[in-house]
Order: structure tokens, then C-alpha cells, then sequence
């Protein structure tokens, strides 16, 4: 009898996991909470949604799921690996002590200044009186503000000059803007440089990273407009070079998983390593508990094993059996978002042409926000809807061939950014 696994989570980087653990001969029945659409030609989609720990572990148990992979961070970060691990279950990531190092931002700043992990200078307050009295005397602009918890990768401000950082004070920690994750504030030293994402499996003991992938976070083309969950990926890097990787295994990753360990908070799971290739090397930007989105929707079409072995090795800690191993084609994707995001969009909109991914291998329609309505079409149901993904040979075929696809579907208010993989073109090897 073949696996019966369980995913966690309903955007678009649970239908890449998704799809991804379907190729593997292992599995013969896969489950999705909640889901969306495209998930559903996979998998069986169950009306539980993410925080809801109880009725998971339950449907786990009365369906006899062999393994339970959680692909979003809020259910990590509240606990959930240690509600089915109370059960006996097994279940794919980190603790809720290991989790912390993406949901408090205080908690991985101190924990870099301890280990030696390069990232930038910082100080964290837990009042807003004295987070306006280090900016009023002893700031340089510019400089970053964060909420130390999480705040759907908005909880970030850049801000030029004193007024705005007291106005940045005043959304975070007295407004709570989000909600208790400005309950402490970060400040930290503003860095420049180009940033790459590196995903890993880390197993308590070892790391051994995903291919490199860089994000598009700003809304808008030239990377103008708001911050938001991503606009669109593409994997590898080229900026992120053997020497660089050299340097981040050396002083940043396997350091990373040490420090965790060392403080009685081993991490299994993926640490998402947010990085700034600055003058003076690289440096921590921040830290995931997770897979990123649409990280993973670049990253999982490259790799080669059986990501259920990947997984279990990360929960036996025998990470250091598997070789990882990734194709040569780069992976490019584009988002499709309702316009309007990441502010307020329309949602409920058919979308048509979703067939013609079909029987175009190294072509992929991944869902990020789609439901079926009641006449039982898919519609748009989120800011972001379609990641449309593709590989090639290179980055710029991959690119290319992402742009072509982008047109083959089409919803009211479909919106989307023209010159994801810009940098591709700025890079000079
Ligand atoms: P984070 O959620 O910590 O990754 O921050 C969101 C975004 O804010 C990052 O992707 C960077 O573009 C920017 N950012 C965060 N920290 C810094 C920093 N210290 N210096 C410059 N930009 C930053
Ligand atoms: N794309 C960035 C993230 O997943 O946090």
C-alpha cells in the first residue's frame, strides 16, 4: 500500500509541493487543507482550514495519513508540528521552539549576534517611548523598522528620515497595525545590495540547500509600488555565485542549524534564507520556517529526487543520505494577481484558458487564490491567483517562455509585472 499524505496550506506554493510529491511513486493519496482549484486535480482538497490544529490531527488519524507536510508559516510558527507529533503523527517541519526563527525576528537577530552570523546591525525595543528615543538621538538614516512578528512580509519599513520612522513607530507599536507582531520592534541598520533567496532542508543536524532563486517583491514594474507576498521569481541566480556560496554554507547556514541546536531548538524543516549581497559580503536579511512563495514554485520543478525521501530524511536525521540534485534548466515565474493587490482587488472572476498548460511539459499553471464557484467554474479568489511558471534551458528561455504562457490564460482584472527577470539582464559574469 502506497503513502497517504496530507498537505497544509492553499496558495500556490502547496499546489508546487503538491504536485511535486505526486511524481513520487511512493504516494497513492494525497489530501489538501484547505486547498484551491488546481490543488484539487491532485488532490482531495478538505474544508479544514490551516490553524485549525484539532481537526487536522483528527482527519489525520481517521484517514490514516502516513506523513503531513505544512507549507505555510502561521500554523508552524502557532505550534502546529508539535499538535501532531503529540499524537504520534508524522509531519514534516519545524517545532514551535524552532519555528520562532521566522516568528520572532528579536528572537533571530539575537541569535545571529550570538552564532557570529553576518546580518545587519540592529537593536530590539519593547516600548514605543524607547524605540523614539534611540531614533531621535542616536539613529542614522535611513534606516529599517520591523515588527518582530508575523505580518504577512508587510511589517517592514524603510524610512528615509526621522518623521517617517516616528510615523513607522506609530503604525507598528501603538496602532498595531499587526496586531501583536509590533508588540517588540526591530531597528536595524539599512543595507544595499542585490538580494537571493536560498531554500534548504535541515534535519536538526545538517543543511543541504535547494537551488539559489531570486523575488520581484514590489507590486509594480522597476520594482516601484508596495511590498508584497512576491510578483514572481526565477531560479538560479546568477548573482549568487560558487563563491558566495562557499562563503553562506561556511558562516551562515550550517552556522544557522548549530545555533538552533545549540540552544535546545533543533530545526527540521526548510529554513528559507533571506540574503543581501552587500559590499562587505553577504548578510542575513531574515529568516523562514518555510518554503517561499512563489520561491517554491522555481525551486520544485528543478529538483530531481523524490521529495517524500527529502522529506522523512528531515525527520529521521538522516539528511546526510540524500543527494540533492537539480537541473541544469532555469525556472521562471510570473504572477498573475488581481489588480488592485496588494491593497484591495475584486475576486469571483472566471478564468479562462487554464487547458492550455495541458500537454505542454515544462509548462506549469500553479493556483495561488482560485476556487470553483457554484456553477462550478474556477475563479479568481485572492490577490494573487495564477503562477505562471515555465522552464528552459537558460534564464532567458525560461523567461521567455514564462511571458508566452502568461497569455495563454485570462481573467477580468488580470494583473501582472512585464520585466520579471530583469536582473537576468544586468548580470555580467
Ligand atoms: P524582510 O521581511 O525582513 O525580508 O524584509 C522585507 C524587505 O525589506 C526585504 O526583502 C528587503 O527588500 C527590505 N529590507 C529588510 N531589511 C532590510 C535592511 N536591513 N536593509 C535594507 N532593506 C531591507
Ligand atoms: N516570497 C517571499 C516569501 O515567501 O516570504
Amino acid at each position: 500500500m502506497g503513502m497517504k499524505v496530507l498537505v497544509v496550506g492553499g496558495g500556490g506554493r502547496e499546489h508546487a509541493i503538491v504536485w511535486k510529491i505526486a511524481q513520487s511513486p511512493k504516494v497513492d493519496k494525497i489530501y489538501c487543507a484547505p486547498g484551491n482549484a488546481g490543488i484539487a486535480e491532485l488532490a482531495e482538497c478538505v474544508n479544514i482550514g490551516a490553524m485549525e490544529f484539532d481537526k487536522l490531527v483528527a482527519f489525520a488519524k481517521d484517514n490514516a495519513v502516513d506523513l503531513t507536510v505544512v507549507g505555510m508559516d502561521d500554523p508552524l510558527v502557532g505550534g502546529i508540528v508539535d499538535a501532531f507529533e503529540a499524537e504520534g503523527l508524522r509531519v514534516f517541519g519545524p517545532r514551535k521552539n524552532a519555528a520562532i526563527l521566522e516568528g520572532s525576528k528579536a528572537f533571530s537577530k539575537d541569535l545571529m549576534k550570538k552564532y557570529n552570523i553576518p546580518t545587519a546591525d540592529y537593536e530590539v525595543f519593547n516600548s514605543p517611548d524607547s524605540a523614539l528615543e534611540y531614533l531621535r538621538t542616536k539613529a542614522k538614516f535611513p534606516i529599517v523598522l520591523k515588527a518582530s512578528g508575523l505580518a504577512l512580509g508587510k511589517g517592514v519599513l524603510i524610512c528615509e528620515d526621522l518623521a517617517q520612522a516616528e510615523a513607522g513607530v506609530q503604525e507598528l507599536m501603538v496602532d498595531k497595525k499587526f496586531g501583536s507582531a509590533g508588540d517588540q520592534l526591530v531597528i536595524e541598520e539599512f543595507m544595499t545590495g542585490r538580494e537571493v533567496s536560498v531554500l534548504s532542508f535541515v534535519d536538526g543536524n545538517i543543511v543541504k540547500t535547494m537551488a539559489s532563486a531570486q523575488d520581484h517583491k514590489r507590486a509594480k514594474d522597476g520594482d516601484q509600488g508596495l511590498n508584497t507576498g512576491g510578483m514572481g521569481n526565477f531560479s538560479p541566480t546568477p548573482f549568487y555565485t560558487k563563491e558566495v556560496d562557499d562563503f553562506c554554507q561556511k558562516y551562515i547556514f550550517q552556522p544557522t542549524v548549530d545555533a538552533m541546536k545549540a540552544e535546545g531548538r533543533p530545526f527540521q524543516g526548510v529554513i528559507f534564507f533571506g540574503l543581501m549581497l552587500t559590499e562587505d559580503g553577504p548578510k542575513v536579511l531574515e529568516y523562514n520556517a518555510r518554503f517561499g512563495d512563489p520561491e517554491a514554485q522555481v525551486v520544485l520543478p528543478r529538483m530531481k529526487n523524490d521529495i517524500v525521501d527529502v522529506f522523512e530524511a528531515c525527520i529521521d536525521g538522516t539528511l546526510d543520505q540524500i543527494d540533492l540534485q537539480f537541473m541544469d534548466d532555469a525556472c521562471v515565474t510570473v504572477v498573475l494577481a488581481s489588480d488592485g493587490y496588494p491593497v484591495s482587488y475584486k475576486k469571483g472572476y472566471p478564468i479562462r484558458g487554464l487547458e492550455n498548460f495541458k500537454n505542454h511539459p515544462g509548462y506549469y499553471c500553479f493556483h495561488a487564490g482560485t476556487k470553483f464557484n457554484e456553477k462550478g467554474e474556477i475563479v479568481t479568489n485572492g490577490g494573487r491567483v495564477l503562477d505562471v511558471t515555465a522552464l528552459g534551458k537558460d534564464l532567458k528561455e525560461a523567461r521567455a517562455n514564462a511571458y508566452k504562457a502568461v497569455e495563454w490564460v485570462d481573467f477580468d482584472n488580470k494583473y501582472y509585472r512585464h520585466d520579471i527577470g530583469h536582473a537576468i539582464d544586468e548580470f555580467k559574469g
